[in-house]
C-alpha cells in the first residue's frame, strides 16, 4: 500500500469527514456518525462520511467512520483514492488525521487466503491536505501492518499454524543486534523442566516449543517489558474434548500469542528505544492416546505440582510454566500477558472489553488507560484472596479448576493460577478470550473473525503508538 501526500486531489474517488453541523450543504446527509453517501460530481465519486456532532465525536468514532469508508472503497473496487482533511474544521490537528487514517487503513482488512477469485485490492491512498509528516504515516502503517499480522495469523487454519509455523515467523522477525529468538523445543523442554509444556503438548501430532524474543532498543536501561502470549495452535479441549458448538473456533486459541508477534514486528520496524521480550508457549491441545490425563498430577518449571481437573484449562498450564521461565531467566521489570484463558470472560463482558487482572494498581491503571486510548479497552477484576485460595490442591500444591461450582468466577480462578507463578513481579493478565474473535459481523475497525485485539493496546501502553 501507497500512501503519498498532496496538495490536490488527483484521483476519482475523494473521501471527505463531515460533522453533523458542518452537513448543510449535501441534501438528505446529516453527518452522523458513521453515516455514510456517495456523491457523483461529474465522474468524480465523493464519499461523505459523517462523524456526529462535534461536542461527541471521539477517537472511537473517528475510526469507526472512517473504517465503513474503507469497506465501500473495497465494495466500489477502486485502486486508488484521495482522502481530503481540509474538509473539516477539527482536522487541523495530526492526532485526529492520525486517528482517521488509522481507522481507514484498519478498515481494508481481509482475509482473502482462501478465496478462489483474486481480489482487486486499493493501491494507493492519496492525503490531501493532511498535516501528517511522513514520520507519522510511517508509524500508522507499522501499527496496522502488524495489527494484519496477528490477524492473518489466527485467522488460517490450525493445520497451518502449528507451533514450528509460530517459531518460524517468531526467527523471520529477528533483526541483527535488535531483536534475537530463541527457541526451546523437543528434548530441551524436558532437560529444562518446562514440563506443563511438555505435558500439555505430548497428544498432538505436532510438537511444542517455548519462543523467546528479545527486543534490546534501549541497552542502556535496565527496564524490560515482557509480554507473554497464549499459543495453543488448536485447543480441542484434550481428553475433556469440546463439544460442537465451541470447538469449530479453536484455532483462535494462540490469538495472545500472534498479538505478541505482532508487537514484536512493529518494534523491529520502528526500533523504539526500549527493552521488550516476547514470550510464546506454543502447543496444540490434542486428544489422543499420548495426550495427558485429567486426574494426574504434574510439576511445572517452578517445581509446584499441579492435579489436572481439566485438560481443557490448559492455557494456565502453559503460561504458568512460561511466566515461570520468564522470570528465572530474564528477570524482566513486569510482566504483562494475552491469553484466550477462558469463556467465563466473554459472559462477563462480551465481546466489547476485556477482561483485565493485575497484583499492581500502577500497571493495572497504565493498561486501562491504553485501553481508552485505543479503543481495545479492559475493565478490572478483583483476585480477592478466597478465589485465590480455591485452587490449593489436595494431593497436589495446586488444581487446574477450583473447588467451586463449575462456571463459577472462571476467569478469576484462570488469573488466580497464573498469580502462583508470578511471585512478586509486577503483573497484568489480560482475558482476550471475548474480544479476539468476532464471530459476529464486522463493525468499524472490528472484522468477522480474528481482530488482532492487544496488539494496538500494547503498543500504546509501551508508547510506540
Ligand atoms: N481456550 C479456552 C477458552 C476460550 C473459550 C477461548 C471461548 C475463546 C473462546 C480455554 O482453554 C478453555 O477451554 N477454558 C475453559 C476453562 C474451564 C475448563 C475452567 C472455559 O473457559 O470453559
Ligand atoms: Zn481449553
Ligand atoms: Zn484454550
Amino acid at each position: 500500500m501507497k500512501i503519498k501526500r498532496s496538495t490536490s486531489k488527483t484521483t476519482s474517488t475523494e473521501i471527505r469527514f463531515v460533522l453533523e453541523n458542518e452537513s448543510g450543504a449535501i441534501p438528505d446527509f446529516k453527518g452522523k456518525a458513521d453515516e455514510l453517501t456517495i456523491r457523483y460530481e461529474g465522474n468524480d465519486a465523493i464519499l461523505y462520511c459523517g462523524l456526529g456532532n462535534a461536542a461527541t465525536c471521539n477517537f472511537s468514532i473517528m475510526r469507526s467512520a472512517a473504517a465503513q469508508a474503507a469497506q465501500m472503497i473495497l465494495k466500489l473496487q477502486r485502486k486508488k483514492v484521495s482522502i481530503r482533511f481540509s474538509h473539516l474544521s477539527i482536522a487541523t490537528g495530526t492526532v485526529i488525521a492520525g486517528t482517521l487514517l488509522e481507522g481507514f487503513l484498519l478498515g481494508l482488512y481481509r482475509f482473502s487466503k482462501y478465496k478462489s477469485e483474486n481480489q482487486i485490492t486499493l493501491q494507493t491512498i492519496e492525503l490531501v491536505e493532511c498535516t501528517l509528516t511522513t514520520k507519522d504515516i510511517r508509524k500508522i502503517q507499522t501499527v496496522t501492518e502488524s495489527v494484519f499480522y496477528a490477524r492473518d495469523l489466527v485467522n488460517d487454519n490450525a493445520s497451518v499454524v502449528t507451533p514450528a509455523y509460530l517459531v518460524k515467523q517468531a526467527q523471520q522477525l529477528s533483526h541483527p543486534g535488535v531483536l534475537s529468538v530463541t527457541v526451546i523445543k523437543d528434548r530441551l523442554l524436558k532437560q529444562k523442566n518446562l514440563n506443563l509444556i511438555t505435558t500439555v503438548g505430548q497428544g498432538a501430532p505436532v510438537p511444542p516449543a517455548l519462543i523467546i524474543l528479545e527486543y534490546r532498543g534501549n541497552k542502556k536501561s535496565t527496564q524490560t517489558t515482557a509480554i507473554v502470549g497464549k499459543g495453543v495452535t488448536f485447543d480441542s479441549g484434550g481428553q475433556n474434548l469440546k463439544p460442537t458448538g465451541s470447538i469449530e473456533t479453536m484455532r483462535h486459541d494462540m490469538a495472545g500469542a500472534a498479538a505478541v508477534l505482532g508487537i514484536m514486528k512493529a518494534c523491529a520496524v520502528q526500533l523504539p528505544l526500549i527493552n521488550v521480550t516476547g514470550i510464546i508457549p506454543a502447543v496444540h491441545n490434542a486428544i489422543g492416546s499420548n495426550a495427558f490425563y485429567p486426574g494426574d498430577v504434574y510439576t511445572s518449571y517452578s517445581g509446584k505440582t499441579v492435579e489436572v481437573w481439566s485438560t481443557d484449562a490448559e492455557g494456565r498450564l502453559i503460561l504458568a510454566d512460561a511466566v515461570a521461565y520468564c522470570r528465572d531467566q530474564y528477570t524482566p521489570t513486569e510482566i504483562i500477558d494475552l491469553a484466550t484463558l477462558t469463556g467465563g470472560v466473554k459472559s462477563a463482558l462480551g465481546t466489547l472489553v476485556a477482561g483485565l487482572f493485575s497484583n499492581d494498581d500502577t500497571i493495572a491503571e497504565r493498561l486501562f488507560y491504553a485501553g481508552e486510548q485505543t479503543g481495545e479497552r479492559l475493565w478490572r477484576f478483583p483476585l480477592y484472596e478466597e478465589y485465590c485460595d480455591s485452587i490449593k490442591g489436595d494431593i497436589g500444591d495446586l488444581r487446574n479448576l477450583s473447588k467451586f461450582k463449575k462456571g463459577y468466577a472462571s476467569s478469576i480462578i484462570g488469573a488466580a493460577f497464573i498469580k502462583e507463578f508470578i511471585g512478586d513481579t509486577p503483573w497484568g493478565h489480560i482475558d482476550i478470550a471475548g474480544t479476539a474473535f468476532n464471530e459476529g459481523s464486522s463493525s468499524g475497525i472490528t472484522p468477522q473473525y480474528a481482530t488482532g485485539f492487544g496488539v494496538r493496546l500494547l503498543l500504546s501502553y509501551l508508547g510506540i503508538s
